[in-house]
């Protein structure tokens, strides 16, 4: 039995689905059991519970073989922060995995690191560290910017004015990945016992600007017009001030400022020469199936 923690979101629905095509069973936590409707079938469990409430842990991973973490707490609401997810979430989570004789996948980011511009990488950073003293059996996969989240953000945004939203300059390189990549890693992270004690980095084939993913965005939309940007003055007003009231979207503000200048480059020559048989799904194959369903 495996135990997905974020088995209803973009990345941990696909994982879930991977797992019981493979013949195993799988246990979802979800916060709301109704989150986790879709992914109903006769090998799927579904586990009410918080990474935040160490109980529901407990429960949840009773009798489980493998505990995967594919959670993050940068949108919220409230008290959902990286501090209480990303880190002491994952905490809880790597020592509910030690109650149960349980191995550990951690989703973690590209970049993580103790001194990151960016909270949420910062926190993800000490939870590998958590996970790697705790003596749990652990693979940490770190992956870059998920293709498909950036491509729903500019689409939405882009309404009924047709411009995208670009927050900040959008002139740096981020590296994206598609996250039916990473989730063929995760899938290979929790079925491959000898990955543990690694951790294994993923990213796509392209480094693109926000500005280019939002001009490859139109042109796949048969659009031509330009993004609309949001400036950079204005996001650190959001992070500063707006954060004070609403804290979920001054952390947000804040990523974006990281994000419009951080090295978010990444290359992805070493994932694919040490698993030749990883996809690695391109920007223009992404939008092209978009196009086709
Ligand atoms: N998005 C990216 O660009 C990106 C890049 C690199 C790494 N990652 C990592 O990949 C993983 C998946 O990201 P995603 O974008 O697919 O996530 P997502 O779609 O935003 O889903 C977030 C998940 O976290 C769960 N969650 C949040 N707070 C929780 C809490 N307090 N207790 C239990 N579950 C909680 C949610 O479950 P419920 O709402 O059902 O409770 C949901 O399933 C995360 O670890 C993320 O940090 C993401």
């Amino acid at each position: 039995m495996i135990l997905v923690a974020g088995g209803t979101g973009r990345l941990g629905a696909l994982v879930v689905r991977r797992l019981v095509e493979r013949g195993l069973d799988v246990r979802v936590l979800t916060r709301d059991p109704a989150r986790a409707a879709g992914l109903a079938g006769p090998s799927v469990e579904v586990a009410q519970g918080d990474v935040r409430d160490r109980a529901s842990l407990e429960r949840a991973a009773a009798g489980v073989d493998v505990v995967v973490s594919a959670v993050h707490g940068l949108v919220g609401p409230r008290a959902n922060s990286p501090a209480t997810v990303d880190r002491d979430g994952n905490a809880n989570l790597v020592d509910a995995s030690k109650a149960a004789a349980a191995d550990f996948v951690l989703v973690s980011t590209v970049g993580a690191a103790p001194d990151s511009a960016m909270e949420l990488f910062r926190m993800k950073y000490a939870a590998e560290q958590y996970a790697a003293a705790s003596g749990v059996p652990t693979t940490v996969v770190r992956a870059s910017a998920f293709m498909e989240l950036w491509i729903e953000l500019l689409r939405q945004t882009a309404g009924r004015s047709g411009r995208p939203l670009v927050f900040g300059r959008g002139e740096n390189p981020v590296n994206f990945v598609s996250v039916g990549d990473v989730a063929e890693l995760v899938e290979r992270a929790v079925t491959d016992r000898t990955t543990r004690g690694q951790t294994l980095e993923i990213g796509g084939p392209e480094d693109l600007t926000l500005r280019q993913l939002a001009e490859a965005v139109q042109a796949a939309a048969g659009r031509t017009a330009g993004a609309r940007h949001v400036p950079r003055p204005m996001l650190r007003v959001m992070a500063q001030t707006v954060g004070r009231v609403k804290p979920q979207l001054g952390r947000q503000a804040a990523a974006a400022l990281a994000m419009d200048r951080m090295d978010l480059t990444f290359d992805a020559g070493p994932i694919h020469r040490a698993y030749p048989e990883l996809s690695m799904t391109s920007l223009a194959k992404v939008l092209a199936n978009d196009e086709r369903s």
